[in-house]
């Protein structure tokens, strides 16, 4: 049976190739909705890019909504120098002709998990845990009902990539992060470590590209586009590639290795804001709190992508 999801997300390139893998596999997914947040660009830019993403999928039955403008106690901190002034440079994407939902995304997350049976909906995030967070304090009765969390952010073992210690989607909103960590829910978080690995090499786009298909295209013009910032950093043959780690993992967990650990982030020190501190040796005899994904096979990932893509028009 199809796994029943929500996508929060903050579109984002990497987020779009997420939702383009997950909307490509319904047999998988039953995807019950999508909804963004304030993240790499700013909320109503997020949420018009998701509407692009949707109607290139050519699943025009999937539902959109807009939650958060702003992380729970901060200032938005965008990433335009990575993704483009739209928040998905890359392919030329016609205006979204799909309408947002008028509900607010925060209470269609609450909505939607008081109206289905307790673990049955999962939660995927794709950026700041905002809307995630604020829905657990709005509606305390859908924190026990969620089924599992998958998140990508954080980073240990690689640091941080906006700043030296935090990862993007954990600094934008710490705050609402702690709120997520500290729930009880079942966790698995796709950090830097592994998304480090899943790199986008010229080759591999090459064949996304080949596809022949309107998705392939887009997305390896995104990817083109995207890793232009990583390549410059980090100087790898390709970019990382962050959010359809978080699709990859619920499709097939085996190509992933972690371990089940306490993970805690900091919220107060100004070096060190946003550090997912993640007791991998098990030191602090802390409570487990989340499985923390440290490892990820490229090569399968690429080609379930790959393959995954292709079933789009
Ligand atoms: C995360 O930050 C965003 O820029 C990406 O979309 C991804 O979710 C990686 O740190
Ligand atoms: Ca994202």
């Amino acid at each position: 049976m199809a796994r029943k999801i929500i996508i929060d997300t903050d579109p984002g390139q990497d987020d779009a190739v997420a939702i383009l893998m997950a909307l490509a596999s319904p047999d998988d997914f039953d995807v019950l909705g999508i909804v963004a947040v304030a993240g790499n660009v700013t909320l109503a830019q997020n949420a018009r890019n998701a509407l692009k993403v949707v109607e290139l999928s050519g699943r025009k039955d999937i539902a959109v909504y807009a939650g958060c403008e702003r992380p729970m106690r901060r200032h938005l901190v965008t990433a335009e120098h990575v993704h483009g002034d739209t928040g998905l440079d890359g392919p030329d994407l016609p205006l979204p002709k799909l309408q947002l939902e008028a509900q607010h995304g925060v209470d269609f997350i609450i909505e939607t998990l008081m109206s289905h049976e307790a673990g049955t909906v999962t939660l995927a995030t794709l950026g700041p845990l905002t809307n995630v967070a604020m829905a657990m304090i709005k509606e305390p009765r859908i924190t026990p009902r969620i089924q599992e969390i998958v998140m990508m952010g954080g980073g240990y073992f690689e640091g941080g990539n906006i700043t030296p210690a935090a990862e993007f989607n954990i600094y934008v909103d710490p705050d609402a992060a702690d709120v997520v960590l500290r729930s009880g829910v079942p966790i698995v978080i796709v950090p830097l470590d592994v998304t480090h690995m899943i790199q986008s090499t010229p080759e591999r786009l090459q064949r996304i590209r080949a596809l022949g298909n309107r998705a392939g295209d887009a997305v390896y013009k995104m990817l083109s586009f995207s890793e232009r910032f990583d390549l410059a950093k980090y100087g790898s043959e390709g970019a990382p590639l962050h959010d359809p780690c978080v699709i990859a993992y619920m499709l097939k967990p085996e190509l992933f290795k972690g371990r089940h650990i306490n993970v805690v982030v900091e919220t107060s020190s100004e070096l060190t804001v946003g550090m997912t501190v993640a007791d991998y040796w098990g030191v602090t005899g802390r409570v487990r709190n989340a499985t923390y994904l440290r490892s990820g096979d490229a090569a399968s990932f690429y080609a379930l992508l790959t393959e995954r893509l292709s079933r789009l028009p």
